[in-house]
């Protein structure tokens, strides 16, 4: 039985980012509390929260002389000018390429143009990014492109700007781009997704096409870990999507000759090194107890 995990799994930059300079504030004994929480991970948040890191739901709730930490996903400007307005300390964990994306956005709008962002409408960083464009349209998939384009005649020849969610599957994103171009007469793509993403979903899919069995690793909220089960599933047998190591009942892959391991970009390495020692441990197990049986047939 072999066991390998993805090349490309786990933390990516921006969640390491967003996770350190929490930590940074929560060692500085700085009063701080996290706006929403800071990354889709649950067993991090609880860790963040230990540490001192309340998280609060409004930015109306941040207490008087608190920093606020803004999270990976970012938040619509809006949110941004009311606690400026309040005063509060900012720390703004926003990865990089989320604020990318709201920098084209604002400009397209500064220029005249009709934002489209495909992404799913409910998600924290969909949310933000329409939030730096007021006339912004959101659109989940290829379908629900084709459907806005039909709504009003006038939308073909609009100025469009297309932007992604960072963490869409780039099959998706291919169909969105492709359906614009043929039907759009003024439009300029920005292709959003980001590289971690890239990078993770192609690792995913190599190793789950070469194993019986993968484990997927990941919050149930996450969008790039229910991606990544996604991928896996149309390549793969027989896939398991956990949160953490307890969730894994071994016996359930016995007999399968090649496991594969991927986690999400919010899920920390401690979480994935749990998991693969647990995998580890089992498969010893297995492989010794095997032997002793080979032992005494023999
Ligand atoms: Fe940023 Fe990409 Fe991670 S957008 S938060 S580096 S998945």
């Amino acid at each position: 039985m072999s066991l390998r995990l993805a090349e490309h799994a786990g933390f990516c930059y921006g969640v390491k980012r967003a996770v350190e300079l929490a930590e940074q504030a929560a060692a500085s004994g700085k009063k701080c509390v996290m706006l929403g929480h800071l990354i889709h991970n649950d067993s991090v948040i609880a860790r963040l929260e230990a540490m001192g890191i309340s998280s609060v739901e409004r930015p109306g709730d941040v207490p008087e002389g608190a920093a606020v930490i803004i999270r990976s996903h970012g938040e619509p400007r809006a949110v941004f000018e009311l606690l400026e307005s309040r005063g509060a300390e900012i720390l703004d964990a926003t990865c990089p390429n989320v604020s990318q994306i709201h920098k084209i956005v604002a400009e397209a709008e500064q220029n005249g143009r009709q934002s489209v962002i495909i992404g799913s409408p409910e998600h924290p960083e969909v949310r933000a990014i329409a939030g730096w464009c007021r006339r912004g349209v959101v659109l989940a998939d290829c379908e629900a492109l084709e459907r806005w384009l039909d709504e009003e005649p006038e939308n073909r020849a609009k100025p469009i700007t297309m932007v992604s969610q960072t963490t869409s599957t780039r099959a998706d994103w291919d169909l969105c781009v492709e359906k614009a171009k043929k039907e759009c007469t003024n439009l300029k793509v920005f292709d959003t997704i980001c590289g971690a993403t890239c990078k993770r979903q192609r690792a995913a899919q190599a190793l789950a096409a070469e194993s019986n069995a993968m484990i997927v690793i990941g919050d149930r909220k996450s969008a790039n870990t229910r991606h990544l089960a996604e991928l896996c599933r149309a390549l793969c047998p027989m896939v398991i999507w956990i949160e953490r190591g307890a969730e894994l009942e071994p016996s359930n892959l016995y007999g399968k000759a090649s496991i594969g391991i991927t986690a999400g970009a919010s899920t920390p390495g401690w979480i994935i090194k749990e998991v693969y020692d647990k995998m580890s441990d089992e498969i010893m197990e297995i492989e010794e107890s095997f032997a002793e049986l080979l032992e005494k047939s023999i």
